[in-house]
């Protein structure tokens, strides 16, 4: 019984400690990090908001937390963007991925949100922006399904916003966009719940992994943005020659590091 009761204080210990150095070590330099970026950028995107406090809550509708700056501003780097690039964030919530996009020369950078209280927030993140080197700033309020994805989009960027039904529908008006005028198409997928199932339509193949935060987690666990490049139907696939894949090889096939959808 002593030995019992032992074994559970040293594992209550063990977790209390692990809490412990996760706060020390993550969240707090993370909170530090992500003001700092938020007053460089001169911004409020900061602060998760659940859907039912803007009376929008639905299955399969994620609520609004913002992407990691540095974790975005390195998978959109790599993207190598011209004047030729129109991105769209769906689900564009405060503005924080729209601020990213804009630091790159995109043609055009276009938010999709469903809520208006927070594309309000969005625009005025935007107005008083600093370092930004896009073109034209487009902001839409409604529901991503019921959007007419523009033909000249060449980055639709997806931070969880939506899963099932939701997901399946946006995607299939992104290939009907992509059917009708083929072009170079990214999709760039932060915590990719979806992976499987884009994998599955054989209409996409992984070019990049980053981390989706500094100081990074694994490239192997849900914390990530994977880099998919939209292809013809029955395309062959091409080997992928990227330094992000070297080390997390596993998102090539449908893998399933434990998604999990909850606070973070
Ligand atoms: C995880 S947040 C992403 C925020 C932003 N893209 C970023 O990276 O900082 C998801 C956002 O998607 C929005 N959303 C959920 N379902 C949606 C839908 N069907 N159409 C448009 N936006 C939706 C939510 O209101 C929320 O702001």
């Amino acid at each position: 019984m002593t030995s019992l009761r032992r074994a559970w204080h040293t594992f209550r210990y063990g977790e209390l400690m692990r809490r412990l150095e996760e706060w020390r070590y993550g969240w707090r330099w993370r909170y530090a990090l992500e003001k700092l970026h938020e007053r460089r950028a001169g911004a409020e995107t900061m602060h998760d908001v659940s859907l039912a406090e803007l009376g929008i809550e639905a299955k399969e509708r994620i609520w609004y937390v913002p992407s990691e700056w540095m974790g975005l501003r390195r998978a959109i780097r790599s993207l190598h963007v011209t004047r030729e690039d129109v991105f769209v964030d769906f689900g564009s919530g405060k503005g924080r991925a729209l601020l990213i996009a804009a630091q790159f020369p995109f043609r055009r950078v276009i938010g999709v949100e469903l809520a208006e209280q927070l594309t309000d927030l969005a625009r005025r993140n935007l107005e008083s922006a600093r370092r930004r080197r896009c073109g034209e700033v487009e902001l839409v309020t409604g529901d991503a399904l019921a959007y007419e994805i523009p033909d000249d989009v060449t980055v639709a960027y997806l931070f969880c916003p939506f899963i099932g039904d939701v997901f399946h529908g946006v995607f299939e008006r992104l290939l009907e966009s992509f059917d009708r005028l083929p072009r170079p198409l990214r999709v760039v997928y932060n915590y990719p719940y979806e992976h499987r199932y884009l994998l599955s339509t054989g209409r996409v193949q992984v070019v990049d992994v980053h981390p989706d935060r500094w100081p990074p987690r694994s490239l192997t666990g849900p914390d990530v943005i994977v880099t998919y490049r939209v292809v013809p139907p029955g395309a062959a696939p091409e080997p992928v020659r990227s330094l992000g894949l070297r080390r997390a090889p596993v998102w090539l096939g449908p893998h399933e590091p434990g998604f999990r959808l909850g606070p973070r």
